[in-house]
Parts: C-alpha cells; sequence; structure tokens
C-alpha cells in the first residue's frame, strides 16, 4: 500500500516530536497530527516556536522546517482520519484511577475512542498503528471494535511502540537504537509492515527496524521500561547501604559497570525516578502477571515500584532529621521541578513527593525551575496532595531564580540534575542562607569537595556521611 497523508490521533510529547521526524525525513507524504484539545493545537500552530507546547531541545527546528510543507497539526480529526492512508494512535495511556484495576491496569478509554471514532468515519482499508504504550493483546481488542463497528472495510493493526526519552527525544529520534514493528503474521499483515518499514527506511538503516509479531512488539516496550527502570531501582537500593557502610554508590556504580555483561548506563542514583512511563508500565507488567496468575513474577516487578517510592520518602526523611527534626516554618529550597533535566514535563516527578512530604512537616518551600511554569507546579502539589488548594499555596512558593529561591533558606535539595545548576554562584548562595547551610544533592551533581569548602553541610544520595 502506497501511503501518501498519515494521520496520529494525539499530539503530546510522544505524537508531536514523531511525526515532525517522519514528516521531516519523508517530504513527500502529508503527515497531520491531530488532537481533541484545541490549546495544544494552537500552541503546535504558534509562530513563536518558544511557545510550542512542549521543551525539547531540536525540536523547533525540526518543526521550522517542516511546518506547513508536510507537517499540520489540526482539531479536524475526522477529516484527516478519512484522508489518511495509515493512522497513529499516540494518546495517552495512563494509569486507571477508578474500577477493576485501579491504580494498576492502564486505562484504555483514550485508545478504545480513537479506535471507535476511525471505525466510525474510514470509508476505505487503513493501516492503523499503534504508537501508545499498549498492555500485550491490546490489538485484539482494537481489531474488534474496528471490525465490530467499522463499514466493512479492512483495517490493518501494527504495533509500533516509541522508545524516545524526552529531553533527548530528537537525537533518540534521528538515530534510533532500534524501530520495533510488530504485524500480523499474514499477507495483509506483511504488507503493512512493509509499508511502515518503508517510512522509516527513509533514514533508519534497516538492520536496526526490528519486525515481530504483534503481542512481541507490544510486551516489548513494557518490558524494556520495566528493566530500566529496575536498575535505577537496582542503584538506588545500592545507595541506602553504600550510606550505612562508608561505601560510596558512584564509586560502585563505576565499578561495576566496567563491566560488559552489566554496562555503564542507568546506573545513576537518584531520588527516584519520575516522569509519565515507568510507573504507569510497570505497575501495568504487574497487573498483567497478576491477572494471568503469575504471582510471583508480579510481585518481582512491584518491588521496583516499592523501592522508588522507598527512595524519594528516604530523600524527605534525610531533611527532616537533619534539619534536627524539624522543617517546621524553614525555607527549603528546590532547585528543579521537572523529572529530569532538558524537560518542561512534571509527571510523576520526584520533587512534587519530596514536596508535599515537607508540606506535611509544615515546611516553607521555595522552588525554582527554568522550564516549569508556577501553573504546573500547583497543578501537580494540588493533584497529588490531600490539603485544600489554599493550603498548598500558603506553603510553596516559585521564584524566577536560583538565588531568590535559595536566599534566608535552611537547606537546599536538588530535585533535577539542570545543567545549570552545576555553575550558580555557589558561594553567593551559602552567604545568603541560614546556617548552618544544607545541601541535599538529590541527583549527585555537585563536588563534594568543593561544595563543603565552601562551608556547606554537604549531603549526597548513597554518600559516605
Ligand atoms: N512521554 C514519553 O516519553 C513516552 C515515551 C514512549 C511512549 N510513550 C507512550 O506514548 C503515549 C502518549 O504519551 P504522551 O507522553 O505523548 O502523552 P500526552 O498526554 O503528552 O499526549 C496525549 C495526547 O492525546 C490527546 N488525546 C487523548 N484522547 C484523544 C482522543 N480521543 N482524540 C484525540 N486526541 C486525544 C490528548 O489531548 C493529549 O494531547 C502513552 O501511551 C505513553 O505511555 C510516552
Amino acid at each position: 500500500m502506497k501511503i501518501n497523508n498519515i494521520c496520529c490521533i494525539g499530539a503530546g510529547y510522544v505524537g508531536g516530536p514523531t511525526m515532525a521526524v517522519i514528516a521531516q525525513k519523508n517530504p513527500k507524504i502529508n503527515v497531520t497530527v491531530v488532537d481533541i484539545n484545541k490549546e495544544r493545537i494552537n500552541q503546535w500552530n504558534s509562530t513563536d516556536l518558544n511557545k510550542l507546547p512542549i521543551f525539547e531541545p531540536g525540536l523547533d527546528k525540526v518543526i521550522a522546517e517542516t511546518r506547513g510543507r508536510n507537517l499540520f497539526f489540526s482539531n479536524e480529526i475526522e477529516k484527516n482520519i478519512k484522508n489518511s492512508e495509515m493512522i497513529f494512535i499516540s494518546v495517552n495511556t495512563p494509569t486507571k484511577t477508578y474500577g477493576d484495576g485501579k491504580g494498576m491496569a492502564a486505562d484504555l478509554r483514550y485508545v478504545e475512542l480513537c479506535a471507535r471514532k476511525i471505525a466510525e468515519v474510514a470509508e476505505d482499508d487503513k493501516i492503523v498503528v499503534e504508537k501508545s504504550t499498549l498492555p500485550v493483546k491490546t490489538a485484539a481488542a482494537i481489531k474488534n471494535i474496528l471490525d465490530e463497528t467499522g463499514s466493512g472495510v479492512h483495517f490493518e493493526i501494527l504495533s509500533n511502540p516509541e522508545f524516545l526519552a524526552e529531553g533527548t527525544a530528537m537525537r533518540d529520534l534521528e538515530v534510533p537504537d532500534r524501530v520495533l514493528i510488530g504485524g500480523g503474521q499474514n499477507k495483509s499483515g506483511n504488507a503493512a509492515i512493509n509499508a511502515l518499514v518503508k517510512i522509516y527506511s527513509s533514514w533508519v538503516p534497516s538492520e536496526n527496524i526490528l519486525t515481530t509479531n504483534l503481542w512481541s512488539s507490544e510486551l516489548s516496550k513494557l518490558v524494556s521500561n520495566a528493566f530500566l527502570a529496575q536498575r535505577i531501582s537496582s542503584i538506588n537500593s545500592i545507595s541506602e547501604l553504600c550510606e550505612k557502610t562508608g561505601a560510596d554508590v558512584d564509586e560502585v556504580a563505576k565499578a561495576i559497570g566496567m563491566d560488559s555483561r552489566i554496562g555503564s548506563k542507568f546506573l545513576k542514583t537518584s531520588v527516584g525516578f519520575g516522569g509519565s512511563c515507568f510507573q504507569k508500565d510497570i505497575l501495568n507488567l504487574v497487573y498483567i502477571s497478576k491477572s494471568l496468575g503469575l504471582d510471583k513474577v508480579s510481585e518481582y516487578w512491584n518491588q521496583v515500584i516499592i523501592l522508588n517510592n522507598h527512595q524519594r520518602e528516604r530523600f524527605a526523611k534525610k531533611i527532616l532529621t537533619s534539619l534536627y527534626n524539624t522543617v517546621a516554618e524553614k525555607k527549603i529550597c528546590f532547585l528543579g521541578w521537572s523529572f529530569k533535566k532538558d524537560t518542561n514535563d512534571t509527571r510523576e516527578s520526584a520533587a512534587i513527593y519530596v514536596a508535599d512530604l515537607l508540606i506535611d512537616e509544615l515546611a516553607n518551600i521555595a522552588v525554582y525551575d527554568p522550564k516549569v511554569s508556577m501553573n504546573q507546579i500547583f497543578n501537580d502539589l494540588n493533584k497529588l496532595s490531600t490539603r485544600e488548594k489554599n493550603k498548598n499555596e500558603q506553603f510553596l512558593r516559585v521564584e524566577p531564580n536560583p538565588y531568590d529561591a535559595a536566599s534566608n533558606s535552611h537547606a537546599i535539595a536538588i530535585l533535577t540534575e539542570w545543567d545549570e545548576f552545576k555553575n550558580l554562584d555557589w558561594n553567593k548562595i551559602f552567604n545568603s542562607m541560614k546556617k548552618p547551610a544544607f545541601i541535599f544533592d538529590g541527583r549527585n551533581i555537585l563536588d563534594k569537595n568543593k561544595i563543603e569548602k565552601i562551608g556547606f553541610v554537604y549531603n549526597g544520595i548513597g554518600k559516605p556521611q
């Protein structure tokens, strides 16, 4: 099947950047990203490239090159589904907050709505590509909805999970470790797989394009995130052991990472992983395993989440105990709110949890983050905490620069590893703080010796105490 028009439903952190790169590398294919969220589409269409809805290094350049040429952002969902031979579903699949599987299973209502919409408006054969991360076997449900509610046209389902990491999304898309495409193992399935392989072949070497059956592809995405998160929880568990024994977790990570069987990536300890995916995808894996009666498998993966929650709580507790067991009315400066550097995404960020725990102890928190807005910070906190909205406003404020956030504070907590935090005028900050001036480096980005020389009391994660 020749693909001239692609429609992607969902203009988020995945839909926007992935389609921008597909459009950039395939100038003869028209790519339209649609969304029910009008404001988001307006932001994607903004002439000021600083106003794109997501911040991702290098994204603005690709948008400038492609938008209006063969990349479009639109709210006209039906028209664009109708006009396209290939439709990507890239909508959110959060953890269910209600009913059966609450707190664990993926909420598939947005995906189902997309399938129903495609079935309702399609007038000719379509290839439907799952770009969202989905539980294994979802393609069967999508196929069923499409076939049962469609008007007799043929739908071929592919799974093409996205492996980009926020903060490095453009590079990950440009030179992916692999592109994974799962599809039906029959003639029409193979034809659909080939059509998608052709699109990626415009820039991805063929040895990096992996084709599998549908279920392997769907499951691989969940397993990939589970393995990555597991490494973080593993090294974080060792960080606690280091603090009790005098070992240094960064030295341990380096020593074990030089073993080529282990490898050095994803061995950086921290206050805990965040982001929209790791927790949700592991919970999903835990839920699927449990539903299939695989209790031991389910418990094994659940431990990755338990350890991550423990790491955040441990960090908040460390601040409390170090500050003489009371932070009531003390000012604590938070450097960073996003879940990692180079993104404005705050979903599941450790900062939200640590702030909530410290506000429970009546601390006053002053936050500085270079990319996250004040609205977003309060939304995050109000969503997590059981406190009334105005209570959070009493205890937390957002500052426009790190120096105001730190001034008169008793302690600084580094929650995000933004590069600019390494090069702050730490002498100036020290002089503006209450003494003793504590630093809790939740990302181990500062040089302990230099910081201690200035006079700070330094606490890194997994560092000798
Ligand atoms: N964010 C990541 O780093 C990442 C990486 C890999 C995979 N994923 C997966 O990709 C999927 C999307 O994630 P995201 O971070 O882009 O989510 P997102 O929340 O940023 O974007 C999803 C978009 O879908 C839109 N949407 C929801 N229902 C819709 C509907 N019925 N019709 C039209 N638009 C609709 C929403 O308005 C939203 O703009 C998820 O399954 C996620 O697990 C995310």
